[in-house]
């Protein structure tokens, strides 16, 4: 199966599969083609009995640089609402698989969601982590006001949602976003590795250990991620969004008017 916006290629003798986010030209920005081709191509290695492990990585440069913001910046909070695009993220939390994240560059906004939506996290020393929707006039949509806060806790979270401000591979390590760094030409090799591994052991096992450490998000994580993505959508019905987003397209900065 050939895709647009992905590349997937298989290491059968290891049972393993490698997807590639794939437009480098706008630093793998998420839009709605490359979510729905991401996602089939997961749930279909999910069901594929050749492979136990999948990696899930972008290029040195970017992982991805978040949702697309020129994609979304038309959309009204209604129009939001009713596409519930971000919805169908949730497939790939409810992927069985173990998925490992290898990171380089950037990995911000919905690119930051994606990664923590994987099981274990091998970045470079380029990785550069954050959520800086509040720039853009919105929050993030797709589990980063959860997700981040289970990771490093409520006021580290608090400060990288409401200032935006990236943080580098060693602070991400130091915060327990990621498992570890790896120089830039070791990154993905080691994602491969441990991906090796862990395709090694007892497929079911495998699978339970995975479902059981992920029962630790359930109950109110479903209200959390139903609350922020709503939230998200509203903010589509602000001034400011529409001014963030046309600012980020036009090259300039912001002007806020608090509407
Ligand atoms: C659309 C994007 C993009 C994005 C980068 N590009 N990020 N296009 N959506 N999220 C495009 C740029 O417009 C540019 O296209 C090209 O990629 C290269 O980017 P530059 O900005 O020229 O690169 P650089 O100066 O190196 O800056 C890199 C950057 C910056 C710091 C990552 O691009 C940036 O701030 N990007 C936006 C990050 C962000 O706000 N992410 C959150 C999005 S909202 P051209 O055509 O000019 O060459 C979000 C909501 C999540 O994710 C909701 C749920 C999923």
């Amino acid at each position: 199966m050939t895709y647009k916006n992905i590349i997937v290629r298989r290491e059968a003798a290891d049972k393993i599969a490698v997807v590639q986010l794939n437009r480098p030209e706008v630093l793998n920005a998420l839009n709605l083609e490359l979510m729905t081709e991401l996602i089939e191509a997961l749930e279909g290695l999910d069901k594929d009995a050749e492979v136990n492990c999948i990696v899930l990585t972008g290029n040195e440069k970017a992982f991805a640089a978040g949702a697309d913001i020129k994609e979304m910046s038309g959309e009204s909070a209604v129009g939001m609402l009713m596409r519930d695009q971000f919805e169908k993220w949730n497939k790939i939390r409810a992927l069985k698989k173990p998925v490992v994240a290898a990171v380089s560059g950037f990995a911000l906004g919905g690119g930051c969601e994606l990664v923590m939506l994987c099981d274990i996290i091998i970045a470079s020393e380029t990785a550069k982590f954050g959520q800086p929707e509040i720039n853009i006039g919105v929050i993030p949509g797709a589990g980063g006001t959860q997700r981040l806060t289970r990771a490093i806790g409520k006021v580290r979270a608090m400060e990288l949602i409401l200032t935006g401000r990236f943080i580098d591979a060693e602070e991400a390590l130091r915060l327990g976003l990621i498992n570890r760094i790896l120089p830039v030409e070791f990154y993905l090799s080691e994602a491969l590795k441990l991906a090796k591994d862990i395709a090694s052991k007892p497929p079911v096992a495998v699978r339970l250990a995975k479902e059981s450490v992920l029962k630790v998000y359930d109950g109110s994580l479903d209200d959390g991620l139903d609350f922020e993505r709503k939230n998200f959508y509203l903010l589509f019905a602000t001034d400011d969004m529409r001014e963030g987003m046309t600012a980020f397209t036009e090259k300039r900065k912001p002007v806020w008017t608090g509407r």
